[in-house]
């Protein structure tokens, strides 16, 4: 798939634009504090409905406005879409597919697939495992509308149980009405862990494809979901018995850290606690990797996720790089330009080389693009 045309309408420092673009590589060049992310922010709150930056939405309207705009046009395979979001002070926000409003966010995911990568995604390496939870569940929605309904769910039975936890202080009467919530939680949180299993299996192999390509072969990468330890050594069981074995899993777990829990007052383990484990020539690159490589680790993941994701829906979706390119070194830089051809791309930066080989150069000014 690939993006058309986009139109914004006091967007951030947006007034009023609208630019047709080229369906290979798009070079959005300008100095600091003129739009370039702001323009990425756009194209990614079609994606999922959410920004990027986690900040309030209304953020989003021009300073002095009262609504924003984002229209996009999007060419797929066999269809073309537009997608149209409307911000007010006012109100919550519309979104249109088509013209047509959708009531839920879920109807939005599969419209426009993206993959996002700034240097501060960095934190997917380094940071706590939230982020990389927020990695799987951003990505494993886009493709299942199944999977965000199930996140969901999982949220407010949580949130339920942990309201319990904190309130209640009666051990008795916590310990008789835990199993209750417990059993909903085991449920649900079964189809995600055996999702999220899924997830890193499929991006493994494309993940080490990248990291080995990115680094000239030079470092091996390992990727594990924690919540499926339970699975180790146990490859080609029908998933029947997967699934089995990991509600067993996830109900022994929260069984086990009941006084645990109580004594927190919240539930401190779940899918909602898993995390990513990944190594680097079988080091901990959290721990132990150098800056450069847990940025290269972080670019491998994020490529492989465009791999997955085409694997998944039949359609490349498209790459949008902010900021990247000065924080590689030259060797990575051109591989990762070279992989860019394989879709419709967005780069960012404050100057590129000229000439760059299936390239369109856009310079953005002061919130406008020419
Ligand atoms: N709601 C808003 N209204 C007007 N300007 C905004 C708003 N939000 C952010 N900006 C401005 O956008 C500019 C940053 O744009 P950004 O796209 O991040 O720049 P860059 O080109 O460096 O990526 C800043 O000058 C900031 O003040
Ligand atoms: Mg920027």
């Amino acid at each position: 798939m690939y993006i058309k045309k986009v139109n914004l309408e006091n967007f951030r420092n947006y007034s009023r634009l609208g630019v047709e673009f080229f369906d290979g590589i798009n070079v959005i060049e300008g100095k600091n504090a003129q739009g370039k992310t702001n323009l990425l922010e756009a194209i990614f709150f079609c994606c999922i409905g959410k920004s990027l930056r986690a900040s309030r939405e209304r953020e989003v309207i021009k300073f002095g406005e009262d609504t924003a705009r984002i229209k996009i046009e999007v060419q797929k395979y066999y269809k073309a879409s537009e997608i149209y979001l409307l911000f007010s002070r006012l109100a919550k926000k519309t979104i249109k597919i088509d013209g047509i409003p959708i009531k839920r966010i879920g109807e939005l995911f599969g419209e426009l697939n993206a993959v996002y990568f700034s240097p501060d995604e960095l934190r997917l390496i380094k940071d706590a495992p939230e982020d990389r939870r927020r990695f799987m569940d951003i990505h494993i929605s886009q493709i299942s509308k199944q999977y965000f309904y199930y996140l969901g769910r999982y949220e407010k039975i949580l949130a339920n149980r942990n309201k319990l936890l904190k309130d209640c202080k009666d051990v008795q009467v916590l310990k008789e009405t835990l199993p209750i919530w417990d059993t909903q939680l085991v449920e649900v949180g079964t189809k995600i862990v055996r999702m999220r299993i899924d997830f890193v299996e499929n991006l493994s192999p494309y993940a080490q494809k990248a990291h080995t390509y990115l680094t000239a072969n030079s470092e091996t990468l390992g990727l594990e979901y924690t919540g499926g330890a339970v699975l180790q050594g146990k490859g080609g069981l029908p998933l029947e018995q997967e699934l089995q074995l990991i509600k067993d899993d996830l109900s022994k777990r929260l069984q086990k850290s009941v006084d645990k829990d109580i004594k927190l007052g919240y539930t401190s383990v779940g899918p909602h606690r898993d995390d990513i484990k990944i190594s680097v020539n079988d080091i901990d690159i959290r721990s132990f990797g150098s800056q450069g490589q847990q940025r290269t680790v972080a670019l491998s993941l994020k490529l492989a996720e465009l791999e997955i994701m085409k694997e998944e829906t039949g359609e490349m979706p498209i790459l949008l790089l902010d900021d990247v390119l000065s924080e590689l070194d030259a060797g990575r830089r051109e591989r990762l330009l070279k992989f860019c051809a394989k879709t419709q791309t967005f780069i960012t930066g404050t100057d590129f080389p000229k000439g760059l080989p299936n390239a369109k150069y856009f310079r953005v000014e002061n919130a406008t693009i020419n």
